[in-house]
């Protein structure tokens, strides 16, 4: 196992703006984007399609001019280097597409090498390099294949190698798994986390599969129309996202939803004086901390307000565990101030109506 440095890496986009001459006019691709990236972290960004996240990342790779902003790469605005100074800076920027870019006629170890290849002679070290870098990919018996005798994840661990090979301080990814079946995905996102952790690297990933950002992501950028429209820790965008944009994207990923039956049994437009004698519905939300909290035990108990359980989900997101449960009780004086409990003490409580079983 050889031990890699942790990064000191700092990647800080700053009210970026990225315009296209279109019919005749302007088009804005990118419009005002800041964000910043924390060095070792995994960051995922999300948006429908054409919301801008492609050109985003080719932007940060230097790929694609821009009108205004900073891209600052351990402090050094990559828009204002040219020639030598910026082709160096550019070598802390690793990327791979979806789209497998590897070369047909080269071996897997030729296309890993290629990065030093296009630098100059590819010294001993080099090829020592390439070559444990395949090892830890996995693909070790493979130095010798063609591309085309790879499978779509084996191409992507050559991409991954090839990308790590001039030690770069960001991975960025786009769509890296698109083209994966689940299994062969959970693989890849297992190899990137263990890159990550083992080298250092930070990671900024595009992609539309919300189960990638459960399984890896530490933060979350949502894009729309060019704009950075939302921001937050995976746990926090999944689980309470804030704009309808998120919203939809998140729907139905993250686990927890009340069974149809049941949905069709809550009432929301009741009187005052009907919900003093219904059963509240609420939905409580776990996050990693209170999920190991013995709370319903504790509110049934300190309150004497008892909760029945009408359906749930325990699930992840990276590393966190979290769960919703959907509960309910009945008319109770204390219930305000089981509520108050329950968010004391990191449990998350929704009022989502009352239950009328005879509608
Ligand atoms: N050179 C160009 N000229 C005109 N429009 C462009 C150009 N490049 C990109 N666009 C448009 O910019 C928008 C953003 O494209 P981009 O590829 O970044 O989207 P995306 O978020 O990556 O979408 P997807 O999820 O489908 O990959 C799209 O509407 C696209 O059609
Ligand atoms: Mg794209």
């Amino acid at each position: 196992m050889i031990e890699y440095d942790k990064k000191a890496f700092s990647l800080r986009v700053n009210h970026l703006i990225k315009s296209v001459p279109y019919d005749g006019g302007i088009l804005r691709l990118l419009n005002d984007v800041t964000m910043h990236i924390n060095a070792s972290s995994i960051s995922a960004i999300i948006g429908r399609s054409g919301a801008g996240k492609s050109t985003l990342l080719r932007c940060l790779n230097g790929l694609e001019a821009i009108d205004s902003g900073q891209i600052l790469i351990n402090g050094q605005d990559l828009t204002s280097l040219s020639g030598q100074a910026r082709t160096v800076l550019l070598r802390q920027i690793g990327m791979i597409f979806q789209a497998y870019t590897l070369l047909s006629r080269k071996t897997v170890l030729e296309n890993v090498l290629l990065p030093f290849a296009l630098q100059g002679k590819v010294t001993t070290v080099q090829r020592q390099k390439a070559l444990q870098l395949l090892e830890e990919v996995g693909l070790k018996d493979k130095i010798n294949h063609y591309p085309a005798e790879l499978s779509g994840g084996q191409r992507q661990r050559v991409a991954i190698a090839r990308a790590l090979v001039l030690d770069p301080g960001v991975l960025l990814c786009d769509e890296l798994t698109s083209a994966l079946d689940p299994k062969t995905t959970f693989e890849i996102l297992a190899l990137l986390k263990r890159i990550n952790r083992d080298h250092g690297v930070t990671i900024l990933l595009v992609t539309h599969d919300m189960n990638v950002v459960k399984e890896i992501a530490d933060a979350v950028f949502v894009v729309e129309q060019g704009k950075i429209i939302e921001h937050g820790t995976s746990v926090d965008v999944l689980m309470k996202p804030q704009h309808a944009v998120t919203q939809q994207l998140v729907e139905s990923t993250v686990g927890g939803d009340l069974p149809v039956f049941l949905l069709d049994c809550i009432k929301t437009d009741m009187s005052a004086d009907e919900k003093r004698s219904a059963q509240r519905v609420m939905r409580l939300i776990f996050t990693n901390e209170s999920s190991k909290q013995p709370i319903i035990a504790a509110v049934a108990t300190q309150f004497s307000v008892n909760l029945s359980i009408l359906a749930g989900a325990l699930d992840h997101v990276a590393d966190h565990m979290f769960g919703h449960l959907w509960v309910s009780c009945e008319p109770s004086e204390k219930l305000e101030d089981a509520i108050q409990y329950m968010n004391s003490h990191g449990v998350g409580v929704e009022t989502m109506g009352y239950l009328s079983w005879n509608m």
